[in-house]
């Protein structure tokens, strides 16, 4: 076969076990479910081994004045004690600036931040000895919310504005207008495997690093400028992470630098292990917003023009804020065409740990913006939020290009809100719930449906790259490995099945191998979706090379053309003769042909002016819908989920069992981001939520009652991705902003004609009811005006 004939265009029915487009189950499942999965606490523990606890600030702002750790030094099972005074190298663990202390130095900027670090021969005697310490702090003023911070100009990074056209005008001369403020709060990843490193020493201070972490290459970057070395010297490996999030996308280089550093210092196997308060106090979060709006619409709900104010705590350090901040205000468009526009984003700099990447790395909150000010313009107007939406829905020929000049392409959202609406009997159930409330005093339902528009690709177009390498063995058995890391998401699985597409071998015969900096090198962190776009695309390019090599033998060998060679069912067919591949491989070995092979792929397209906000920062986009619908009850708040309706958009989806599990759990995800998980900080600084018994993530009860999630059929990518599939990774947290907007709309059924309610997010019971009373007390307030008598003080 020729090795350039195209695969997209080529349709394989059943031949091979495993191929591209195949249900299969993720490679680890029988591992996951009977404890085999090796996660990185369960690797062999080196015989020398020594445990690390760390010990943090009690303060937000403050100068270390002085700092006793003679206690702690001399606490049983002690070995060694160190601070910023002993790192070699860079005291630095910022991904982007260096402005991220391993360990603080003079000052410290939150509560929980590193300050030093003890090793012990168990994980308890340096977590006891720990707390040890005696430290003594002038107070300085501390930044606790991001108000305050851009009262004070109080930034990590400066802020930007993207502006089309004359917003101003746009509004003003707009029928109608209306402005707010909303409260978007963060997310921990919660993770079931917190943060975690092990540290190897090798010879001659080589250093290999076992860590939990979305981008093992960052990870050697920064251990071995903090240990004084090269990235020659360190090797990162990952075999898997039990979840990640994107909260294991820069936080592991803390842990790991600190491991790596105490191995350095005693020359002993050191291992950090977070537990999960320190984890959730130590390590980065989901950024919360404070957004303001100000919209000028027509009188059928359609936008003219719209003023964002974004303002979100990135807490006390750069690290990636920069990028979600920018993603915030590439979507909050989201699915619609919000025509003249000024957009502002303060990334703040707060005296709280440094917020991080989290699944829609900022996205979400943009969308979370412009859902609101959508629904508002239907509440105000008293129209159908529906009717309101896909009145705003980008257009194809016009009104379809974005406020950062990308032209939308491959708008699927008309056909997808149509078979939803068909599909979740929308119509029907909007009267009926309807009904329901006119009936019901105390209980009240809600509806809303929802559509996601995502940009794949990163932000920033150099990172859009990505490698593989593959070797196969004389027993036409396959090694693949590549950039990519798994953390649950079933990436190596679906890069196996393209291996396996492309050498038309069965899925069994491929071994999924750790991520590996010392195999594929500068791998940009599994992050931003793209992780099966990338990789297997990569994959495929090294798997193509080994097979154009292998008809080269083969046209050599058997003395046939080129044409005349396939790759089929396990086989190699060449002219009439049927060869096992096993059989081929071990004869082109005989030959002297290589079996090992590299593969690189660049996103094409991409291109994208940072100073201008504007070209083509995504490939293609990722769509999708919802429909929720909610029950409350008006006494308490308290609420349920009663019926979920998705359809989504994989393109042609890599394996349909994992990206359908993807879309389940994304979704859950998202649900539990807008109502039930809440981050709280106290007056010192301090994060009260950190352990499950205060903060709450979905459980299995709270899976809606009757849930019916469907991929988008039939899905292709109009781009010419890895077999047309979509990345699915990200967009279907988004689908949850409609059980927030259905909760939105029950609380409305309470109010009057008109009735926004002033819901913030997460809609906790306590959130609920405080905007139940808050429509209760507006109305109470609004019949006493415009119903003016004698009593009416009484009836307010
Ligand atoms: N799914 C599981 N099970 N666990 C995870 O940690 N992370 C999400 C998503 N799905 C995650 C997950 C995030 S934040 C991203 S960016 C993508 O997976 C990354 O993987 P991909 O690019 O291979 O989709
Ligand atoms: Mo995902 S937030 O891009 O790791």
């Amino acid at each position: 076969m020729d090795a350039k004939s195209s695969p997209e265009t080529r349709v394989k029915v059943g031949t091979i076990s495993g191929g591209a487009g195949r249900a299969m189950p993720h490679d680890s499942g029988h591992l996951h479910v009977t404890g085999g999965a090796a996660y990185t606490d369960d690797l062999p523990e080196p015989r020398d081994l020594l445990h690390i606890a760390v010990g943090m600030s009690s303060v937000p702002h403050a100068r270390i004045v002085s700092l006793d750790l003679s206690a702690v030094r001399a606490a049983p099972g002690v070995v060694d004690v160190m601070t910023a005074d002993d790192i070699p190298g860079e005291n630095n663990c910022g991904p982007v600036i260096p402005d991220e202390p391993i360990f603080a130095p003079a000052l410290v900027q939150y509560a929980g931040q590193a300050i030093f670090a003890v090793a012990a021969t168990s994980v308890m005697a340096a977590r006891r000895a720990a707390r040890l310490a005696s430290i003594s702090y002038e107070p300085l003023e501390p930044i606790l919310d991001p108000l305050t911070a851009v009262e004070k100009e109080s930034f990590v990074v400066p802020s930007e504005t993207i502006r089309r056209g004359d917003s101003r005008k746009a509004i003003d001369s707009a029928a109608h207008r209306l402005s707010g403020r909303l409260h978007l709060g963060g997310q921990d990843h919660f993770y079931l495997e917190g943060q975690i490193a092990m540290a190897l020493p090798r010879e001659d201070g080589d250093m290999f690093i076992y860590s939990s972490t979305q981008h093992p290459g960052e990870v050697q970057h920064l251990v071995a400028a903090a240990i004084g070395k090269q990235s020659k010297d360190v090797v990162v490996e990952c075999r898997r992470m039990g979840g990640a999030f994107g909260g294991k996308e820069s936080q592991p280089a803390l842990i790991a630098c600190i491991a790596a550093l105490m191995t350095w210092k005693t020359g002993r196997s050191c291992k950090l292990r977070l537990d999960r308060d320190d984890d959730m106090i130590m390590t980065g979060k989901r950024h919360d917003f404070v957004i303001d709006y100000e919209v000028g619409f027509d009188d059928s709900g359609r936008i003219q023009g719209i003023e964002f104010m974004f303002a979100s705590r990135c807490g006390f350090s750069a690290d990636l804020s920069s990028a979600i901040n920018d993603r915030t205000m590439f979507h909050c468009d989201n699915a619609y065409y919000i025509g003249d526009c000024t957009i502002v984003s303060h990334r703040c700099k707060t005296h709280t740990v440094s917020n991080t990447a989290f699944r829609g790395f900022g996205g979400p909150q943009g969308m979370f913006g412009i859902e609101y000010v959508v629904d508002d313009i239907a509440r105000y107007l008293g129209r159908d939020a529906l009717e309101v939406r896909r009145r705003n829905y980008y257009g194809s020929g016009e009104r379809d290009v974005t406020q950062y000049l990308q032209t939308v392409e491959d708008n699927l959202l008309e056909e997808i809100t149509g078979r939803l609406v068909e599909t979740s009997e929308y119509e029907t159930r909007v009267s009926d719930i309807r009904a329901f409330n006119e009936q019901n005093p105390v209980l009240k339902r809600g509806i809303a449906l929802t559509p996601v528009k995502f940009g794949i690709s990163f932000t920033a177009t150099h990172l859009n790259q990505a490698g593989a390498l593959l070797h196969v063995y004389t027993d036409g058995t396959v090694h693949i490995n590549h950039g990519g890391t798994e953390m649950g998401q079933g990436l190596f699985t679906k890069v196996a099945q393209v291996v396996a597409e492309e050498l038309q071998i069965d899925l069994e015969r491929i071994k999924i191998t750790a991520s590996d900096t010392s195999k594929v090198p500068n791998a940009s962190a599994t992050a931003a979706s793209s992780g099966s776009d990338l990789n297997g695309k990569a994959a495929q390019a090294a798997a193509r090379k080994i097979k154009k090599r292998l008809v080269r033998f083969a046209t050599e060998y058997y003395g046939v053309d080129a044409a005349e060679v396939e790759f089929r069912d396990n086989a190699v067919r060449v002219g009439a003769q049927n060869v096992a591949f096993d059989e081929f491989v071990r004869l082109a070995w005989a030959a002297r042909t290589s079996l090992s092979a590299t593969g690189f792929y660049r996103t094409p397209k991409i291109n994208y002016d940072r100073r201008t906000f504007s070209g083509r920062p995504f490939y293609y986009f990722a769509y999708g819908a919802a429909v929720s619908e909610v029950v409350i009850d008006t006494l308490t708040g308290e609420n349920r989920l009663l019926r979920v309706d998705i359809l989504h958009d994989c393109g042609k989806s890599l394996n349909p069992a994992i990206d359908m599990g993807q879309v389940e759990g994304g979704f859950l995800q998202g649900a539990g981001w807008l109502t039930t998980e809440e981050l709280k900080w106290n007056e010192r600084g301090e994060l009260t939520t950190h352990a499950p018994s205060t903060y709450k993530i979905p459980a299995c009860s709270d899976l809606p009652v009757d849930f019916r999630a469907e991929m988008f059929e039939p899905g292709r990518n109009r781009e010419k991705t890895i077999y047309r599939s979509k990345a699915v990774g990200e967009p279907p947290l988004m689908l949850a902003l409609s059980v927030f907007h259905a909760l939105r709309d029950a609380i409305a059924s309470v109010g009057g004609e008109g009735c926004r309610p002033p819901l913030t997010a997460p809609a906790t019971p306590e959130a609920v009811l405080a905007a139940i009373e808050a429509v209760r007390s507006a109305r109470a307030s609004w019949f006493a005006l415009t119903s003016p008598s004698p009593d009416s003080k009484e009836n307010a």
